[in-house]
């Protein structure tokens, strides 16, 4: 089935890619780039290695105009329309089994991020994106990389003062992985969301403070609903809101729970070597518990930027 947009840009026919609904989610898009064009961005992309990009930023754009001149301008529209369009907000995309390379994961994920515009400093790996392994044992101060715990509902960049317009998740391996599917919830698909908005403290400033692995020291005042240019917005993490008393711990607590228990929180499975791209204004994410394995692994990487102005 093809898929088509309120936006006449991408209703035409596009030679270079394909879109189709998700398998697993009604409103995130899966985009098929056309497989000899990737083929062809990897080679290009090849030469340009992944401290290069770590170190110089307009290399990551560079890689941005690489993958359009291959997969076409209307792909890059599309890709934009995608996550900023509330109804899908959202999409998948992956290399087809074109290379199990770490190094051209990275470059295909900056490139398709940097279509969206620039990433944000990831204050915890210290460059513009993180990679990170979720096993067995973890001795880490948050739930990021805690294997068996239900990663909670929440939206990114809680606790930093810039802006997080997007995020991007891609997986890079995954062996003896039972359960731990991505869980996405759109806010227009939450049942109970009015009973919160409604509330007196939908929209009081919380205090975030993030653990020490995060390496941030800010202290930021963000409410948990808002208006921005997509609606009604949401900014929540339960680990590093701090309430100041039991009306408001209660009040957060039960919109957590409310936020896992709604059929609009849907799982999604991702394949390795494909990534997800979320408009983090109105979507939270999490992740499932993994089933208890010895030898479990798996290796995500993530990227948050901000849309190009
Ligand atoms: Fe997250």
């Amino acid at each position: 089935m093809e898929l088509t947009l309120a936006d006449p840009l991408s209703a035409t026919r596009q030679p270079s890619f394909r879109l189709s609904p998700h398998p697993h989610h009604h409103r995130i898009v899966h985009v098929s780039a056309e497989r000899d064009a990737l083929a062809q961005f990897l080679e290009d992309a090849r030469p340009v290695d992944v401290q290069n990009l770590e170190y110089v930023p307009y290399m990551r754009f560079h890689l941005a105009d690489l993958l359009i001149k291959r997969v076409g301008n209307a792909f890059a529209r599309t890709l934009v329309d995608l996550v900023k369009n509330r109804d899908h907000g959202g999409f998948t995309i992956g290399l087809q089994g074109l290379s199990q390379d770490p190094a051209d994961y990275v470059r295909f994920g900056t490139a398709v991020g940097h279509i969206l515009g620039p990433s944000n400093h990831d204050s915890m790996s210290g460059t513009y994106y993180a990679r990170f392994v979720v096993r067995h044992t973890d001795d880490s101060d948050s739930y990021l990389r805690q294997a068996y715990r239900l990663f909670t509902m929440h939206t990114d960049g809680t606790f930093v003062t810039e802006a997080t317009d997007w995020l991007l998740m891609m997986k890079f391996a995954e062996q003896n992985a039972i359960g731990g599917e991505s869980r996405f919830l759109h806010l227009d698909d939450w049942e109970e969301r009015e009973r919160f908005v409604n509330h007196k403290f939908a929209t009081r400033p919380f205090l975030y403070k993030a653990p020490g692995s995060k390496n941030v020291s800010d202290r930021v005042e963000r409410p948990v609903f808002f208006q921005s240019e997509f609606g009604l917005s949401l900014s929540f993490i339960d680990q590093f809101v701090q309430p100041a008393n039991r009306e408001e711990a209660a009040y957060l607590h039960d919109l957590s729970a409310s936020m896992e228990a709604s059929a609009g929180t849907k799982e999604v499975v991702l394949p390795a070597g494909d990534l997800v791209v979320l408009n983090n204004y109105f979507y939270l994410h999490g992740r499932a518990p993994f089933e208890r394995n010895e030898a479990l692994f798996r290796e995500l990487m993530r990227q948050r930027g901000t849309f190009a102005q």
